[in-house]
C-alpha cells in the first residue's frame, strides 16, 4: 500500500521490535574485527583505505548503515593521538573565550553540564591550519563520509564537552528531519522521510577515553531502517523501548563512531567523577543537500593553502582539502559562472587542488578564489 505521510498513527511498536530482533553476523561484515552488541568494530590499522580494497570496504560500511546495525566504530581512526590533544587545547581555549564573551551554547536534546563549540571545523582551521590539516587529513573519516554520501561531501563539526554529572540526551534522530518538530516532520511526504537519512552522516571522534560510565553515545541497532521513525522516536513506548534496549560501545581516544542520522540514539549520562568527555561531532552533508551550518570555506582555503603548498598532494592532503573547500559546483550564478570545458563550473576544491599541484603562488590563488566566489554570487 502506498504510504503518503507518516504520523504517530502509522507507528507500530511490534513491527519496530521485529525489525530490531536482527543480529549482525560475522559473515555480514567481513572487514570487521569484532562485533559488540551488533555494532561492527573496524581496526583502522588493518584496513586498506587507499588501495584496491577501498570500494568493497566502503560498500560494506554503506550496507551496514543502510540495512545493517546502522553504526560502525573505527578503532584507532587516529593512529597518532597527538593531533587530538592539540585540537583539544585549541577547543578548550575557544570554549573559555566564548564563555568570557557570554555566548550561549545550548544543547538540542539534553539539559545541564556541557559545553559546545559550534562550527568547530572552521574555528580549528582559522585558529591553526596546520593542526586542521593533520586532524582532517584523516583517511578513515574520508572513507566513511564518501561511503555514505559519495564524493564532494560537505564536512561540518561541532564539539560536545560533557562534564561529570552531565545528563543523558533523550532518544532522537538527527538532521534533517530529526531536528524538526513532530508537526513539521509529519508535513513532509513519506518519500522525504526516506531521503533525509541519506543526505547526512553522523560521526563522532573521541578526544579522550570514553568508558561506558562516561556516556558514549547510546545506540539502538537497526532502528534507522524503521520508515516511520521520525514520527516514532518521541512516542513514549518507543522512547521506553530505546531506554531498555540501547547499547553503548566504549571508545578509546582516537576512535571514531559513524552512524546513520536515522538511527535512534542519545548521548549517555556522564556518571564519572572525573572524565570530561569531549567528542568532536561530525555532521557530514551530501553535496546535494543543505548542511547544518554555514561554513566560510573561502577563509578556510586561504588559511590552509600556506600550510599545504609545497607538500605532495597525498590522499591525506586531499582529505583535508575535502573537509575545507567546497567540492560541488552548485548553487552558482550561471550567467557569470557557466560550465567551461565540461557540464559543471569549476569547484573551489578543484581550484585549490590544481593550485597545489602546479605550485601556484599564494597571491594568485587568493585572487582566483576571490574571483570564483564573486562569479558564484547571486
Ligand atoms: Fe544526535
Amino acid at each position: 500500500m502506498y504510504q503518503p505521510y507518516f504520523s504517530a498513527d502509522d507507528c507500530d511498536i511490534e513491527a519496530f521490535k521485529a525489525l530490531l530482533a536482527q543480529q549482525t553476523r560475522a559473515g555480514d561484515v567481513p572487514f570487521a574485527s569484532e562485533i559488540i552488541a551488533n555494532v561492527p568494530i573496524y581496526e583502522v590499522a588493518a584496513l586498506d583505505l587507499t588501495g584496491p580494497e577501498r570500494p568493497a570496504l566502503m560498500a560494506e560500511w554503506a550496507r551496514v548503515m543502510l540495512r545493517g546495525a546502522g553504526a560502525i566504530v573505527l578503532r584507532g581512526a587516529y593512529a597518532q593521538t597527538r593531533v587530538l590533544d592539540e585540537a583539544t587545547e585549541i577547543y578548550t581555549a575557544i570554549i573559555a573565550e566564548e564563555k568570557a564573551q557570554g555566548g550561549s551554547s545550548a544543547d538540542h536534546f539534553a539539559a545541564g553540564t556541557n559545553d559546545r563549540v559550534w562550527n568547530s571545523l572552521q574555528k580549528l582551521c582559522l585558529a591553526d591550519a596546520d593542526v586542521f590539516a593533520r586532524y582532517f587529513g584523516n583517511l578513515a573519516i574520508d572513507a566513511a563520509s564518501e561511503a555514505w554520501l559519495g564524493p564532494n561531501y560537505q564536512m561540518t563539526a561541532q564539539v560536545n564537552l560533557v562534564y561529570p554529572g552531565g545528563a543523558a540526551q533523550q532518544a532522537h534522530r538527527d538532521y534533517h528531519l530529526g531536528f524538526q518538530t513532530a508537526e513539521v516532520s509529519a508535513a513532509y511526504p513519506a518519500h522525504v522521510h526516506d531521503l533525509s537519512p541519506v543526505m547526512t552522516l553522523q560521526g563522532a571522534v573521541a578526544h579522550c577515553d570514553m568508558p561506558v560510565e562516561s556516556g558514549p553515545t547510546k545506540l539502538l541497532p537497526f532502528s534507522q531502517a524503521y520508515r516511520a521513525g521520525y514520527a516514532a522516536y518521541r512516542l513514549p513506548e518507543f522512547a521506553e523501548y530505546f531506554d531498555a534496549h540501547c547499547v553503548q560501545v566504549p571508545l578509546k581516544k582516537g576512535d571514531a563512531l559513524f552512524f546513520s542520522p536515522a538511527l535512534f540514539h542519545a548521548a549517555g549520562a556522564n556518571s564519572t567523577a572525573d572524565v570530561e568527555r569531549m567528542a568532536n561531532l561530525m555532521q557530514v552533508g551530501s553535496a546535494m543537500g543543505r548542511t547544518l551550518e554555514n561554513v566560510d570555506r573561502l577563509a578556510m582555503c586561504k588559511a590552509l593553502y600556506p600550510v599545504l603548498s609545497g607538500t605532495p598532494v597525498t590522499p591525506q592532503v586531499r582529505a583535508a582539502v575535502a573537509c575545507a573547500a567546497e567540492g560541488y559546483s552548485f548553487p552558482t550564478n550561471l550567467d557569470r559562472d557557466p560550465p567551461v570545458g565540461g557540464l559543471v563550473p569549476q569547484t573551489q576544491a578543484a581550484l585549490f587542488l590544481g593550485a597545489l599541484e602546479t605550485g601556484m603562488p599564494q597571491s594568485d590563488l587568493f585572487a582566483a578564489l576571490d574571483a570564483q566566489a564573486a562569479r558564484k554570487r547571486a
